[in-house]
């Protein structure tokens, strides 16, 4: 019998997931032999040095790159050999991402930008949708913004919209490359606690990288990573301690 994701409690998974990218003398390994999941109802940090490969694992896992080997699995569906049209729908139905580069559309203003995912899955937004959309916007300070356009907004902004965005349908799976990053540390920590509120009250499933220790100590389980393997798996862990890992991890590297 084959044992699967969700028997293991995990919203996600990666099973002995390499990623290399050129060839020859040129050639970089970002992601060797790496094996984890996301546990269902969880809030995941990963951290780890520049280059370590993050971003790499943190798109794998969300289907928006392909591994060199090794399997990836969303929820029951294992996506590594699935075709673009399917994964893009079971992207578009199940994962919200809020990545560095916003991604947001130029032509649309704020309010549009939010209300993406569900004008492309063709539906008008239920009242419970409405209802978190309308509290994303005000928690996330977005209010006076909703007819501007994504040129006309600040960075931290942006940011904000493309969280409100991947929070807007309440997506199983959230996957977040360092969400606070262009925020100051007041709205920071509102987005990390709109974050932890998700997975805590609603079940989501968040997996966020950060370099900053206090926004992973928001977390329940720290993953770190190095060279492209996982090297620390812990749960919840104050500021220090991340601090003092992180410190211990350079002396050792
Ligand atoms: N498209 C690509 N072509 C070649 N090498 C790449 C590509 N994307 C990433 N890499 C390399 O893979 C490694 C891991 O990159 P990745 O972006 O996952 O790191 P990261 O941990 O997210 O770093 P950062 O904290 O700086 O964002 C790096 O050495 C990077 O140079
Ligand atoms: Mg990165």
């Amino acid at each position: 019998m084959q044992i699967t994701t969700s028997d293991l409690g995990l919203a996600a998974r990666v099973q002995h997931l390499t990623k290399t990218y050129g060839s020859g003398e040129g050639e970089v390994r970002a992601l060797d032999d790496v094996s984890v999941g996301v546990r269902r109802g969880q809030f995941t940090a990963i951290m780890g040095p520049s280059g370590s490969g993050k971003s790499t694992l943190m798109h794998i896992m969300a289907g928006l790159d392909s591994p060199s080997s090794g399997n990836v699995w969303i929820g029951d569906t294992d996506i590594t050999g699935m075709g673009d049209t399917d994964l893009t729908l079971l992207r578009r139905r199940r994962i919200g991402f809020i990545f560095q580069s916003f991604n947001l559309v130029p032509t649309l203003d704020v309010a549009g930008n939010i209300q993406l995912p569900l004008d492309l899955d063709g539906r008008k937004p239920t009242a419970e949708e409405t209802a978190r959309i309308a509290m994303l916007v005000d928690t996330l300070g977005l209010r006076s913004r909703l007819t501007h356009r994504p040129h006309q907004l600040s960075g931290g902004q942006q940011q904000r919209v493309a969280i409100a965005r991947a929070l807007a349908t309440a997506p199983d799976l959230v996957f977040a490359d360092e969400p606070t990053g262009n925020l100051d540390s007041r709205t920071g920590r509102e987005v990390l606690s709109l974050l932890a509120a998700a997975s805590r009250e609603h079940g989501q499933s968040i997996a966020m990288v950060t370099h900053d220790p206090i926004a992973a100590s928001y977390a329940d389980r720290v993953i770190f990573l190095g060279d492209g393997r996982i090297v620390a798996d812990k749960p919840r862990q104050t500021p220090e301690q991340i601090t003092t890992y992180m410190l211990a991890a350079e002396v050792n590297a």
